[in-house]
């Protein structure tokens, strides 16, 4: 789909369809709203008033114009209350009315700037929300439907503007919004990959080819390299796999004189967790093939900082491997020794994601690495203390910490802060190794962070357990079934705030 910014005037402009808004509560329609209605004879202000229209989030009605005005059809989109009016609440609305458009084999859309009139959002922020909510919520993967013929798509989105003033702002968010939301559409595609057609190589590749694309350095390390660098932990993990591992880095230089500003996003990369000897039962097993939707997000980041150029430099670690129960599988009982050197202990083949993560931050740190943030997939628990509305967040810098939790409001996914209180220690202690990788049944999200803890060296360092928020069953808004690309957005935003850009 393309989307466009025009100049012009509702009442003129042709097209299959075209969105205006309502804000909750209103009974007399202004603005663009205002103008379709005393061309539509009234009809909208006596829907208001019938109550069909009522301007609540989410809510979409359609008129048909029958030649009263160039454009064939209006849909009326409620914003819900104007004192909740935020950038991801138009990107709901976006998303839902996109799809009921697309849904009545609608080709061109037309839609003016919501919320940058009488909402007073600015024009960039407005259209950056346009674009995402659309682009998000048209996401589609049927690549393995082959029985689906024509499916209806939408070609085109057009943001129309009588101010001159505003186009260029308007056409700004446009860019930023299309680059955000494809990089996010990216990470769900790898997310929604079955794992027989993503193995960490097919990873790696698709990893390459977007790094060529959009002008990324790249580089990958196989096995012999891992076992030269003592990447135990990231090995112990591949052993019981026939498909070797891969560990994928990627790099954006915006400020090569400037290190001490360095950002590292390491991602979780297990493209599929069978839990290994500790199996896993098999209800549900088949959603492990997205355990490397932390890895895809640090891919998916990567691809819209390399375009949206910040002034700092980006690495981007994606440890990348199955956990499997092959004939030379690690074992429960094991002691495992990474990279950085100390020993632990394997409780659990199933707490694999904190292994493989903890030779990536002891590499990043390694690598001149002065902020890490890692992004996984990697416990359960996390669903149990938040359910599906936020992201646990953990790290042992309040700064960085409030940075992502910030930039996640102005993205619109959420991130709750969990306690890290030195008692926890007590969950990961071993009797005969350094640590042990799994805890007892209580704080389990807070015993993984405790963990991966140990090889940040004392950099400052976040930890995003993702394993709530990665996929989900229900539409809603721009979310779609399948991988959410949460969060994508967010840390492109972090990448941005910390390279001073606004
Ligand atoms: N990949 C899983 C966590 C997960 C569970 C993600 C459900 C998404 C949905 C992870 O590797 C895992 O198995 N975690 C264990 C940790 C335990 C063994 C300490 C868990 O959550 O049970
Ligand atoms: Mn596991
Ligand atoms: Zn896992």
């Amino acid at each position: 789909m393309k989307v466009k910014v025009s100049k012009g005037n509702v009442a003129t402009i042709e097209t299959d369809a075209l969105i205006v808004n309502l804000f909750e509560g209103v009974k007399k329609p202004a603005g663009a709203t205002g103008s379709v209605d005393r061309l539509l004879d009234g009809t909208i202000s006596q829907l208001i008033r019938e109550g069909e229209v009522t301007g609540k989030k989410n809510e979409a009605t359609l008129i048909h114009t029958l030649n009263k005005m160039p454009a064939s059809r209006v849909m009326i989109v409620g914003l819900g209350q104007k004192s909740k009016f935020s950038p991801d609440v138009l990107r709901q609305v976006l998303g839902t009315a996109m799809r009921r458009l697309r849904g009545l084999k609608v080709k061109r859309v037309v839609s003016i700037a919501h919320g940058a009139g009488i909402g007073e959002m600015e024009p960039a922020v407005s259209s950056q929300a346009i674009t995402e909510g659309a682009i998000l919520g048209l996401y589609k993967f049927d690549k393995y439907k082959t029985l689906l013929k024509n499916q209806a798509s939408i070609d085109e989105l057009a943001i129309v503007e009588e101010d001159d003033s505003k186009i260029k702002l308007l056409k700004a968010g446009v860019n930023k919004g299309q680059i955000v939301a494809e990089a996010a559409n990216f990470a769900r595609d790898l997310g929604n990959e079955p794992a027989n057609i993503l193995t960490p190589t097919e990873l790696a590749d698709r990893a390459k080819k977007m790094a060529m694309d959009v002008g990324l350095e790249y580089e990958v390390l196989d096995r012999k390299q891992m076992e030269k660098l003592g990447m135990g932990a990231l090995l112990a993990v591949a052993a019981g796999s026939n498909r070797p591992p891969k560990f994928i880095i990627l790099k954006h230089i915006g400020d090569p004189k400037n290190e001490g500003n360095n950002l590292a996003l390491c991602g979780k990369g297990i493209t599929f967790d069978s839990g290994g000897i500790s199996i896993k039962p098999a209800a549900g097993m088949g959603a492990m093939k997205g355990d490397m939707a932390g890895g895809a997000s640090v891919i998916g980041a990567m691809m819209a900082i390399a375009q949206i150029k910040p002034k700092i430099n980006v690495m981007g670690l994606i440890p990348a491997t199955e956990n499997m129960s092959g004939g030379s599988a690690y074992h429960p009982g094991d002691v495992v020794q990474t990279m950085l050197g100390k020993t632990f202990e394997i409780i659990s083949t199933d707490a694999e994601g904190r292994m493989v993560l903890a030779d990536a931050l002891f590499y990043a740190v390694q690598h001149q690495q002065k902020r890490l943030v890692d992004v996984a997939t990697l416990t359960g628990a996390a669903s149990i203390a938040l359910g599906n509305l936020a992201a646990a967040i953990m790290g042992n810098d309040q700064t960085l910490i409030d940075q992502i939790i910030d930039s996640g409001e102005t993205t619109g996914e959420r991130f709750w802060q969990l306690p890290m209180w030195e008692e926890y220690r007590e969950e990961i202690v071993s009797d005969i190794a350094d640590i042990k990788n799994s805890g007892t049944r209580g704080a389990g999200t807070i015993a993984g962070g405790y963990f991966i803890q140990e090889f940040a060296e004392g950099v400052p360092w976040a930890h995003l357990d993702i394993a709530a928020m990665a996929r989900t069953d229900q539409e809603k808004g721009y979310i779609v079934k399948g991988h959410t690309g949460f969060p994508v957005r967010t840390l492109i935003k972090l990448a941005e705030t910390l390279a001073g850009i606004k």
